[in-house]
């Protein structure tokens, strides 16, 4: 089932969320559900306080190539575990700020660490645009946008764009 992603500015999407200790059916539905409004978006990831669920749970899916088998990811309680010194930048965009985006540089490569779909611990290493996902992601789980790492007058002219756009969608 397809859940509705809350736009920013949102009080839900600056929230700490809280972790996973009793994986349950329900959370296992709601990560189903999180990848089916990702892949009809259409996005490469989405973090649970997105669709309203102030909980540690991220799901992705960076498989861009036509024809490559996609690899959908549920991670439950996703750590950061190291970073890079090497540093990329991404031109990044969200599904809570649909088509603003913006140049964030973060660590090329990091060590995850979660909990998978069966409450599994898994970790693995991720490069290019999976590990800036990842990052991204993990981001939400702690109240943090995108647009946070961008200056104070580029993420006010986004959240005004985003101010409008919820109003025009208010009254449609
Ligand atoms: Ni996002």
């Amino acid at each position: 089932m397809k859940r509705p992603i809350l736009l920013h500015p949102d009080p839900r999407l600056k929230k700490v969320c809280a972790s996973v200790d009793d994986l349950d059916d329900d959370l296992r539905k709601l990560a189903d559900d999180m990848l089916e409004t990702m892949y009809d978006a259409p996005g490469i990831g989405l973090a649970a306080p997105q669709v309203g669920v102030l909980t540690r749970l991220i799901v992705l899916d960076c498989v861009k190539e036509e024809g490559e088998e996609p690899r959908p990811l549920v991670m439950f309680n996703p750590e950061i575990l190291a970073k890079s010194d090497e540093q990329s930048t991404y031109d990044e965009g969200c599904l809570s700020i649909p088509e603003q985006y913006a140049e964030v540089k973060r660590p090329a490569e990091v060590d995850v660490a979660w909990l998978d779909r069966d409450g599994n611990p898994q970790s693995e290493t991720f490069s290019g645009l999976w590990a800036t996902c990842v990052q991204h992601e993990i981001d939400h789980l702690n109240g943090k946008l995108f647009i946070d790492y961008l200056t104070p007058i580029k993420r006010q002219i986004i959240t005004r764009r985003m101010q409008k756009l919820k109003r025009e969608k208010a009254r449609a």
